[in-house]
């Protein structure tokens, strides 16, 4: 548990994600680990929020800007991990109007009309992590693994038609082919249960919320492995959709310094309350935050 405060170790951003990264420095973080809004699944009721675009493009879209940006920002040996979920095709249907919302408008004027399908057929699975990966790639991001996060409580699933899903992706990427990445600091027993081996690619975590937040967080357990190994000991972790602030939890007390930007006010001030974080010091953008180091507002 934190019980200081963090002033100086930690900086808090409420506002929209691209914006607040275009404020940072260049290089000026050493690891990123984030796990964006899922295409489709919930509505976080804030406006300017990813994940409810009326099309897949478009979310790709926007989710690359974030991460190209996010490029920009990281140091040339750091790591970025990024964990991110797939949906399924609605065929006719919209893809990313959360389906609760959908059902509940009855009246088809109000419904989305055409160009908010998606051209997959209805229950495909889309491959959405692929696809994010394959278009970083293409502008520069070096992929160099695809971690497994096997949950072993998933979430039920009613559908009877395929097995259930219990697993999510976790890719790392680089800038560089030589970057700092700690391989003996996550080691994990071998079959024998006692022998310390390399971390293999498929990591078994419970899921598990935290207390607070009514929206998907992270399990510290998950984050804890990519702070040790892709932060070095003195180096600055940054979560551009930081939620209820897990990655920042896990960064400070494994002794690294920490950036959150969080859009919504609401889950921003869960994680200031996680962090102990004194309440005057949340920055609101301001461009000019990157050249004088000061808070723009209160
Ligand atoms: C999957 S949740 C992250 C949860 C986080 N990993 C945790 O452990 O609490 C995604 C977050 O992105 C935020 N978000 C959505 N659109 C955003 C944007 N444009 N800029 C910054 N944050 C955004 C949502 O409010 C939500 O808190």
């Amino acid at each position: 548990m934190i019980t200081e405060h963090h002033k100086d170790d930690a900086a808090l951003f409420l506002g929209d994600a691209l914006e607040n990264l275009s404020g940072l420095a260049t290089g000026s973080v050493d690891c990123i680990i984030t796990s964006p809004p899922y295409l489709g699944l919930r509505d976080y009721g804030v406006e300017g929020q990813i994940g409810l675009e009326e099309s897949l493009d478009d979310y790709l879209d926007n989710l690359t800007a974030v991460f190209m940006e996010a490029h920009r920002v990281l140091a040339d040996d750091g790591t970025f991990w990024l964990n991110i979920g797939d949906t399924y095709g609605r065929g006719s249907r919209p893809l990313a109007q959360p389906a609760q919302t959908f059902e509940k408008s009855r009246n088809k004027e109000k419904r989305p009309q055409d160009g908010r399908s998606l051209r997959l057929r209805n229950k495909s699975l889309i491959g959405i992590p692929w696809k994010i990966a394959f278009a970083l790639q293409d502008r520069g991001w070096l992929l160099r693994s695809e971690i497994i996060w096997h949950k072993p409580n998933p979430t039920p699933e009613a559908i009877k038609d395929r097995v259930t899903r219990s697993h999510e992706t976790i890719f790392m990427f680089s800038k560089q082919e030589r970057y700092h990445f700690d391989v003996d600091a996550i080691k994990e027993a071998g079959v024998d249960g006692e022998t310390l081996v390399r971390r293999k690619d498929v990591w078994t975590i419970p899921t598990r919320s935290y207390k607070e937040a009514h929206f998907a967080t992270f399990p510290e357990a998950l984050i804890e492995p990519m702070v040790r190994s892709g932060c070095k000991p003195d180096g600055v972790v940054l979560d551009p959709f930081s939620g209820s602030g897990t990655t920042g939890a896990v960064a400070l007390r494994e002794g690294r310094k920490y950036i959150g930007i969080e859009l919504n006010p609401e889950y921003m001030e869960i994680q200031r309350r996680r962090l102990d974080f004194p309440e005057p010091t949340i920055y609101l953008f301001d461009a000019s935050y990157g050249q004088s180091g000061q808070p723009a507002s209160t």
